[in-house]
């Protein structure tokens, strides 16, 4: 048993789809959220700058007695997780939990992802899925400006519509029954992205994954908390706590209250 809290972390406000299922999946764990919204969008950097960036992430977190840490970004797992090691606590990413369900789910063997240029630059995914199953075929786009549309609320307009059906075309002709979502920010795409994609083809939200891979992870070296009243969330934000809270409660799914804090990072 282990009643200190888990850590997650993003570029910004993404990670906080996978903090609702975490909140869903262990409601009575503690978690302290780090969001570098002063920083976002990490996709489009240099390698070298976002495993800086993630490294600052890592070590914020670490001043707060954390058990775990989940890098719920896609772009910091894929790019930068490889070339951190031994941080003092267990750390996952969102890559392997998603590729394992995406290789479980699909009937044909054809799975799209979709990610930051970063992360699908860095061919991670793709990597990961042949690794487990050699017979699986991947085909991978990058959405540059799905971060952007998110983080400003364009989510459910036209523009979102357009922008997706231009990104989706390709993986939708080559026939993918499975998707991975492979940047946190992306669920709250799921309807435009499954319009396009039809209800053929299955999502496989990254975050999602990864807070039931998280759960697992801590059941089976004895670390959930025996605490059975629902858990503290502390978030921190590295610019405007005013808009992550605005906005954050369309990831969250509930709203977030005063406990957001704005840090130097
Ligand atoms: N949520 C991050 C990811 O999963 C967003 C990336 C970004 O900051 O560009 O990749």
């Amino acid at each position: 048993m282990d009643n200190r809290p888990i850590g997650v972390f993003d570029s910004g406000l993404g990670g906080l789809t996978a903090v609702k299922q975490l909140m869903s999946v262990m409601p009575d764990e503690d978690i302290i959220y780090f969001g570098d919204t002063g920083r976002v969008p990490y996709g489009n950097r240099s390698r070298e700058t976002i495993i800086q960036y993630t490294r600052d992430d890592i070590d914020f977190l670490l001043k707060h007695n954390i058990k775990l840490i989940i890098a719920a970004c896609g772009t910091a797992s894929s790019v930068a997780l490889p070339y951190i090691k031994d941080v003092g606590v267990r750390i996952i990413g969102v890559l392997e939990p998603a590729c394992h369900a995406a290789i479980e789910r699909t009937k044909n063997g054809k799975i799209g992802v979709i990610g930051t240029a970063g992360t699908i630059k860095s061919d991670k995914y793709a990597q990961i899925i042949t690794s487990l199953e050699p017979s699986a075929q991947v085909f991978s786009a990058a959405c540059p400006m799905f971060v952007p549309i998110v983080e400003n609320g364009y989510a459910d307009t036209e523009v979102a519509r357009m922008v997706a059906s231009d990104y989706l075309i390709g993986l939708k002709n080559q026939g993918v029954d499975t998707l991975i979502l492979g940047c946190t920010h992306y669920p709250l795409l799921e309807g435009v992205i499954s319009d396009i994609m039809g209800s053929g083809v299955e999502l496989i939200s990254s975050g999602r994954e990864a807070a039931q891979y998280a759960r697992k992870l801590l059941a089976r070296e004895d670390l959930l908390t025996d605490r059975t009243a629902e858990g503290r969330r502390e978030f921190y934000v590295s610019d405007d706590v005013e808009s992550f809270v605005q906005l954050g409660g369309l990831f969250l799914g509930q709203k977030i209250g005063k406990n957001v804090h704005k840090t130097k990072i």
